[in-house]
């Protein structure tokens, strides 16, 4: 079975399935040292690009927009690649989700990452808050279907070719969908072998929404974050699904590396991987998942994998009235009493 690079959207654009996550490839000063640097962040993007990688994930809190700009115009300027061969993603994060405040949060992405218009445009979280990210800021009156409303304009505006939703729960994608003027294009969540979100995945596929997994290798990385002011929040426990013995055994049988497994299990299924690295060996390896193929029993195997909570938890949603882990972080509790 040979896979399509590319996965379609229902207005027609076509996303590759595969690229480069920049989460945590962030050139912010953090305190005193910075979580990468700006030319390690240049340097990854044009790394990825000469590699193949023909799509590259931001956002707007990732605050990396301007490095990845700078990587995009030097690529353009060298004939590499024209701004037509690559698809970009950034998001909208949550103090800009206000319908009037959109605009604003777009230009300024597109500004920083010196092109005319995004390839994909992601509200970030169903949570929108005024200007500062605390329980007591969050604006109530501004639901996910609001949120959309201001999606909707954007693309009609042509500032984005189409438009999406990261980390919204299944009731919020329903509410939407039965109000929305142009379909959610694309919805991007964590998903990796240990947090498969089946019943998400099949509620996207039935409005036809494509689904982008984000931290496909369990983020291995994810326990040195640091926020700006250098806080490092804590993380759940989890197994690693690097080292989950299936994924060993078939990296061990196709000669491929565990990682190489992990991502090709999840395009086989047709969802799209955006793997973050800032390493040039790693970013090299990431790619290399389109020359072998998982049989039936296999990935049936691979799907069969006990599941765990999922890593992503969101904190600083709590007390938002569409925190969309409101139900789950209830469960989890009772499971933990
Ligand atoms: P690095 O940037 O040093 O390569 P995810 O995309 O699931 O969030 O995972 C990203 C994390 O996984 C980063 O810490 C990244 O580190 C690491 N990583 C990326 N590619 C690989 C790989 N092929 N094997 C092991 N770890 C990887």
């Amino acid at each position: 079975m040979s896979i399509s690079k590319f996965v379609t959207m229902s207005n027609g654009v076509k996303m590759p399935i595969f690229g480069l996550g920049t989460w945590q490839a962030r050139s912010y000063k953090i305190v005193k040292s910075y979580q990468s640097s700006k030319e390690s962040v240049i340097s990854s993007v044009k790394t990825a690009i000469n590699d193949g990688y023909r799509l590259i994930d931001t956002a707007a809190a990732y605050f990396n927009e301007e490095a990845i700009g700078e990587a995009l115009a030097e690529t353009f300027k060298e004939g590499k690649i024209k701004r037509e061969d690559i698809f970009i993603t950034t998001k909208c994060p949550p103090t800009f989700l206000h319908p009037q405040k959109q605009e604003d949060a777009i230009t300024s992405s597109l500004s920083k990452l010196k092109l005319d218009y995004v390839d994909l445009y992601l509200a970030h979280f169903p949570c929108a808050y005024g200007d500062e990210l605390k329980p007591e800021k969050a604006l109530h009156d501004c639901k996910p279907e609001d949120i959309w409303k201001g999606l909707e304009k954007l693309y009609e505006k042509k500032l984005t070719r189409s438009i999406g939703i990261s980390n919204f729960n299944v009731e919020q994608i329903h509410r939407i969908s039965k109000s929305a003027k142009i379909p959610i294009h694309n919805h991007q969540v964590e998903l990796h072998l240990y947090f498969q979100q089946d019943d998400l995945v099949e509620v996207c596929k039935k409005y036809g929404i494509t689904v982008t997994a984000y931290a496909p290798l369990g983020s291995p990385g994810r326990t040195s974050y640091k926020l700006p002011n250098g806080f490092q929040p804590t993380w759940p426990e989890g197994p690693a699904p690097l080292e989950n013995p299936i994924v060993q055994h078939l990296a061990k049988k196709y000669s491929k590396t565990p990682a190489q497994i992990l991502l090709r299990h999840l395009i086989q299924k047709g969802i799209a991987v955006i793997p973050k690295s800032t390493n040039a060996k790693r970013i090299t390896e990431n790619h290399q998942i389109f020359d072998f193929e998982l049989d039936e029993n296999e990935m049936k195997n691979l799907y069969n994998v006990a599941q765990q909570p999922r890593l992503f938890w969101q904190d600083f949603l709590i007390g938002h009235p569409e925190d969309p882990y409101k139900e789950e972080r209830g469960k989890q509790q009772k499971n933990s009493v």
